[in-house]
């Protein structure tokens, strides 16, 4: 079998990004970042890590709904067309390698830089923090930096929330290569991805599992038609032959992100600004594409069970530790630490 180790010529461009598993992936993660790292695959050298130390640096409390997230993120992963042979899906913690280099770093940046960090800051509001913020937490970027050097990744696909994560990454690559006199850890680059965030079904924010306002990967057909009905659509479109408002439209929004046939959803838009198309109409067609996009999805996801999801990452893990390990040697190296003989 070929791998993703196998085919590395060192030529092909290394990606790396990942999910911190807190639950199932949902149409969101699709319609971004999923899409696009199936077509990565293809062409570049890409690694996929499941971030189980991030997630527990706000879940510390809760290990349990980490741990039974991971498979959950794998599994989601297979079914929206990741191949074990193109991608190499890791998991964090199973790389101590990347824990030894996060500990090096943290010599590397002040405390007052990660205070800045604007993600961090709306984190730690959103989490209700104030005084009591996890050390863990505080520097996950530091760690996120190590994951996205040990594998010399110079491509990141990652929302725009995550840049001052790679401009952090950025800055401690230039000081491990000065330290050290040499090219050591290439400059890492963000690739954000084109598609706008996809609203969740109630239309107040992003989709996201904990909001409850997602549809996700594996939810199976009947849930899926349930959340579709229930989605917002105009609150002032009361009658079918009332005009009808596109712009804020859940459904609108998701015919936009997953309809392939353009020209049919701008006809749509345009009998409902003039009125007399009804919602259920909308909603009927928005469940047929789902259901066809999900379906395959679906298979594949009923086709690999826990533990072959487990057994895929620990396949994953074992190939990318070897690339960690290298990493971290030269690292060391380049900050000067003794060498055991
Ligand atoms: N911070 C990312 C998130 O919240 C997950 C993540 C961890 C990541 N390490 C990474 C993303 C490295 C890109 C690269 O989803």
């Amino acid at each position: 079998m070929s791998t993703a180790i196998d085919r590395m010529t060192g030529l092909r461009p290394v990606v790396l990004t990942g999910d911190r598993p807190t639950g199932g992936l949902h149409l969101g993660h699709l319609a971004g970042s999923l899409a696009e790292r199936v077509r990565l695959q293809e062409t570049c050298d890409q690694f996929v890590l499941v971030a189980d130390l991030q997630a527990m640096t706000d879940n510390a409390g809760n290990p349990a709904k980490v741990a039974e997230a991971v498979p959950e993120v794998v599994a989601d992963y297979i079914a929206a067309g990741l191949d074990p042979t193109k991608s190499t899906m890791f998991l964090q913690s199973g790389i101590p390698e990347l824990s030894e280099l996060t500990m090096l770093y943290l010599n590397l940046v002040t405390v007052s830089r990660l205070e800045r960090n604007p993600t961090v800051r709306d984190e730690i509001r959103q989490r209700g923090f104030e005084r009591d913020i996890p050390a863990g937490f505080l520097c996950y970027p530091i760690s996120q930096s190590a994951d996205i050097t040990a594998f010399r990744a110079t491509k990141v696909p990652v929302g725009d929330d995550q840049l001052p994560m790679i401009e952090l990454a950025q800055e401690i690559a230039i000081r491990v290569n000065r330290l050290g006199g040499s090219e050591i850890l290439p400059r890492p680059e963000a690739v954000l991805s084109a598609v706008t965030r996809l609203p969740g079904i109630d239309g107040l924010g992003k989709a996201s599992k904990s909001l409850g306002n997602a549809i996700q990967i594996g939810d199976p057909a009947d849930v899926v038609r349930e959340k579709v009905r229930m989605m917002f659509t105009d609150p002032n479109h009361l009658r079918v032959s009332d005009p009808g408002r596109v712009e804020g439209n859940v459904v609108f929004s998701y015919l936009d992100a997953f309809d392939g046939d353009v020209a049919a959803v701008a006809d749509l838009k345009d009998r409902y600004r003039a009125g007399g198309l009804g919602d259920s109409v909308l909603k009927r067609r928005l469940a047929d594409v789902l259901e066809a996009l999900l379906s395959p999805m679906r298979e594949r996801r009923r086709a690999i069970g826990r533990d072959e999801a487990m057994a895929i990452l620990a396949a994953g893990t074992l190939r990318a530790r070897a690339v960690a390990a290298q990493t971290l040697v030269s690292v060391r190296s380049a900050l000067g630490m003794p060498v055991l003989v």
